[in-house]
């Protein structure tokens, strides 16, 4: 039987982050809840992590549970300062006056009519693979659609140029290493000056906007933050609009990719979806389930005298709620280590939950279900060809590479 430090060790190793699921096993098998360190606690159970993520007791920002000198520390790299400016990483009122601002974007109407858009840059991108593959390039799944989609729809959605969509991958890679459980000096150095390019980037968008707003996201939320009465400042303005652009494509990049992993390790559920025996958005929502996009989040104890399953956690204790590790927890999910789309009452937890559940959850899934239905009925017998290449993160779970062959 493993401690809890050594999980944390085993989820941060090479094979730990190609295959974190027999290492949740036996995280579950610890308990569910145990101490790592003194302030710092794994959750690894669906009931328990989705407590801690619908308690308000449970906070977000960690500016509120560690000292100056820390905070210091955090306020030093820029990249860290982003996320914790942005809405992600708010507790009440500032959340709730951000996220209230931000939702605008994100209404069932506004998802509804985006929905054309959705399958429009689908069925270009298809397109082009086609000319790729006919032209006999390699295909990378990838580069070539996976980043496209999300990155195209989030482009048009902010305002943000589409030409400019090569930048933003290898930027949101590097921006993205602080929310990884550990990060070492060289990620957060290559966090800091990705965040040092998107801020001269955004800013510089800002302006143009401000000189000649256009109908998109960035102009509503600039009219906001230079409106005498504006519910979000110049500061703010900028952290979120960069966490919408890595939120708003990493995310889902890595669904796409994950969601093809599984039909080439599932034949069986690639032709349940052709012969129709179950829906697109069955397979999605057990794709969430068994490989989350994200699988950790952070929250510290808000209150003293908290506990969670019985374990006292002290007062700006922090607790690292294995997402991964709940979706496959055997109490909530029968066989959770079997891919099933067709199982019933479906709910993972990788949306997150509670106030922060995601802004975005249907756009993902609209995303996803869209690539899916028609990226299938295109190429039925789309085939891997070399070896897939993981990405080396554990928070962000996805692929770098997915190299394909279109029609075998
Ligand atoms: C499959 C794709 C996605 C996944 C798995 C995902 C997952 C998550 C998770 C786990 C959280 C945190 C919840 C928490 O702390 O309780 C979150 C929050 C958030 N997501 Fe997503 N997300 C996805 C797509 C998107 C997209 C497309 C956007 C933007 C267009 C987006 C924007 C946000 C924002 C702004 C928040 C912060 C909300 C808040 O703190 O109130 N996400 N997402």
């Amino acid at each position: 039987m493993k401690t809890a430090g050594k999980i944390i060790g085993a989820l941060m190793s090479a094979e730990g982050k190609s295959n974190p699921y027999p290492i949740y096993r036996q995280a579950r098998e610890l308990g569910p809840v145990t101490q790592i360190a003194p302030e710092w606690f794994l959750v690894s159970t669906y009931a328990e992590v989705r407590e801690a993520m619908r308690s308000s007791a449970y906070l977000k920002n960690r500016y509120s549970s560690v000292d100056e000198s820390q905070r210091a520390v955090r306020r030093s790299h820029r990249s860290i300062q982003i996320f914790d400016e942005s809405v992600l990483l708010q507790d009440p009122p500032e959340h709730g006056r951000m996220r209230k601002v931000l939702s605008a974007a994100f209404t069932p109407r506004r998802i509804a009519a985006l929905e054309g858009k959705i399958q429009q840059v689908t069925d270009q991108l298809l397109d082009m693979l086609a000319e790729r593959a006919s032209a006999g390039e390699a295909v990378d799944f990838m580069e070539d659609f996976a980043v496209r989609l999300p990155l195209t729809v989030m482009c048009d959605l902010m305002g943000v140029p589409r030409k400019d969509w090569r930048r933003f991958r290898p930027l949101a890679q590097d921006l993205n290493a602080p929310l990884e459980m550990l990060v070492d000096d060289t990620q957060l150095a290559a966090a800091d000056a990705a965040a040092a390019e998107l801020d001269e980037y955004f800013s510089a968008l800002i302006e143009l906007r401000r000189a000649d707003p256009q109908d998109d996201l960035i102009s509503v939320l600039l009219a906001e933050a230079d409106s005498e009465a504006g519910q979000l400042d110049l500061r703010e303005l900028l952290a979120n609009l960069e966490l919408l652009l890595v939120a708003g494509f990493e995310t889902t990049t890595n669904l796409l990719g994950n969601a093809l992993a599984v039909l080439f390790n599932h034949p069986e559920v690639r032709g349940g979806l052709l012969a129709g025996k179950y829906t697109y958005s069955q397979f999605i929502e057990e794709v969430l389930r068994f490989d989350a996009p994200v699988q950790h989040m952070i929250r510290s104890a808000g209150e003293p005298g908290m506990k969670l399953a019985g374990v006292p956690i002290p007062v700006g204790a922090e607790l690292v709620m294995l997402m991964g590790s709940a979706n496959r927890d055997p109490l909530r999910f029968p066989d959770p280590d079997i891919f099933d789309p067709a199982r019933p009452d479906n709910q993972p937890l990788s949306f997150g939950g509670g106030a922060h559940y995601c802004i975005a959850a249907t756009l993902a899934r609209l995303e996803g279900v869209t690539a899916f239905s028609r990226l299938l009925a295109r190429y039925p017998r789309i085939a891997l060809i070399g070896t897939p290449i993981r990405a080396d993160r554990h928070g962000l779970r996805g692929f770098r590479e997915l190299p394909v062959v279109l029609d075998r």
